[in-house]
Order: structure tokens, then C-alpha cells, then sequence
């Protein structure tokens, strides 16, 4: 099977596969209009995780990010439902830290529902640990937990086979704003 993964910033044609994969994934997703606003904001770090596998190519997940304060912060990450399961998550989520590092951020931080358990188990393999509870977070009266994990961030934890066909991202980027705004 010929397979490769690609982590860079999204294109204009991505926006609508990283709507539908929010809009499938949350129980409170963005409207289209704050999507469009974030991934046009340069204030912004979007990745999205395109595999290509047999000839097609096929976005399986993204994730935003920005820095508040001493902070930098996890605003979505998401991972479409037939590519979990499969360590994109962790994938996306080693990359939203290794950017958080090369921006000198000392403090990661997040909000998650404190209905998930899939993801709460995700940032706690990582040491982030939950720091205060947030209630009535989102818009449909669930609380959310802010999670938190100071430096050192942990690096390398990718499972070795995946890492061995991810190196090379489709646009070359460095960590920080969005290379391209316009979208
Ligand atoms: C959470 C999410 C991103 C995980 O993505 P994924 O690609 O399936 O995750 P991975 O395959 O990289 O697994 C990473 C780790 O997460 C944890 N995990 C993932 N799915 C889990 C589940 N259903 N139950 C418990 N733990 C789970 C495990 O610790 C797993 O590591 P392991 O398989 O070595 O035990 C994905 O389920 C998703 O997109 N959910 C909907 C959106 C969401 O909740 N985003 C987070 C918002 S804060």
C-alpha cells in the first residue's frame, strides 16, 4: 500500500472537510463564519492532517491554536470519525506542542467537555492535568475543564511506525501564523 501523511496549513479547499469534521465531531460546533474567521486570522496556527493513500487524499483531522498570555492555547482538534483510533490525534496533538515550544510558550492550555473522556485520556497521556473546572462552558450547559501542562513539553511520543511515514510536510512551514491568509 502506498500511504504518506502530510501535517500543513489548510488550503482553500480544506475549509469545508475541516467544517464538516467539526461539525461531526462536537456536540457545540463553530458556525461557518467563526471557522472562516479563525483560519483567515493570522493570529491563528490551523494544521490539517491530509493522508494520501492509494492515489487519494483524504484530510483526516486539524487542529487551531493561539497564544494567550504566557500561554498557548488548543482552540479545536479533531480527528475525522474513520481515521480514529489510529494515533492521529497524538500526531496532531505533538505538533500543536512542538509549535507551542518553538514559539517559547512555557504554558499549554485547553478546554475540554467534562463529558470526554476520550480526549480528557488523549491530554492526560501527555501530563497535562485539569486545573480548574469551567462551568457551563459551551452553549448547551456542559462544563468544560481547563487543562494545563507547563514546560518541558514532552516530544517524541509518536508510536515509531507512524512518525516513519509522516516526515514531510506537503508546504514547508515554521511553526506561528498561518503561512497563507487569504481563505
Ligand atoms: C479525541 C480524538 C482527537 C482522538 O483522536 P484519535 O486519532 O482517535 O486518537 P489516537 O488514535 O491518536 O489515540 C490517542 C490516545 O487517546 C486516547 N483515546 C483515543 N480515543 C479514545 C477513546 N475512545 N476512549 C479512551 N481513550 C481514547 C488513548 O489514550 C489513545 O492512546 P492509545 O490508543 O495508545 O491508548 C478523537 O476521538 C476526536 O476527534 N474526537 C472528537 C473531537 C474531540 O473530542 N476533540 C477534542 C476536543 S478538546
Amino acid at each position: 500500500m502506498d500511504r504518506n501523511l502530510f501535517l500543513h496549513p489548510p488550503t482553500p479547499q480544506d475549509f469545508s472537510v475541516i467544517n464538516r469534521i467539526q461539525r461531526q465531531a462536537f456536540l457545540t460546533p463553530w458556525t461557518d463564519e467563526l471557522v472562516q474567521a479563525v483560519l483567515r486570522h493570522s493570529r491563528f496556527t490551523v494544521r490539517v492532517l491530509a493522508l494520501a493513500e492509494n492515489g487519494a487524499r483524504h484530510i483526516s483531522g486539524f487542529y487551531i491554536g493561539h497564544p494567550v498570555g504566557r500561554g498557548y492555547n488548543l482552540d479545536s482538534l479533531a480527528v475525522d470519525t474513520p481515521f480514529r483510533g489510529r494515533g492521529f490525534g497524538k500526531l496532531l496533538l505533538e505538533d500543536w506542542l512542538a509549535t507551542a515550544r518553538s514559539q517559547g510558550h512555557p504554558l499549554a492550555t485547553l478546554q475540554v467537555n467534562s463529558r470526554n473522556h476520550a480526549a480528557q485520556t488523549l491530554y492526560r497521556r501527555y501530563g497535562f492535568k485539569a486545573k480548574r473546572i469551567l462551568p457551563r462552558y459551551y452553549n448547551n450547559g456542559d462544563d468544560a475543564y481547563e487543562f494545563e501542562l507547563e514546560t518541558p513539553f514532552p516530544s517524541g511520543l509518536i508510536h515509531p511506525p507512524l512518525r516513519s511515514f509522516c516526515p514531510t510536510p506537503a508546504v514547508p512551514y515554521a511553526g506561528g501564523a498561518n503561512p497563507q491568509p487569504g481563505l
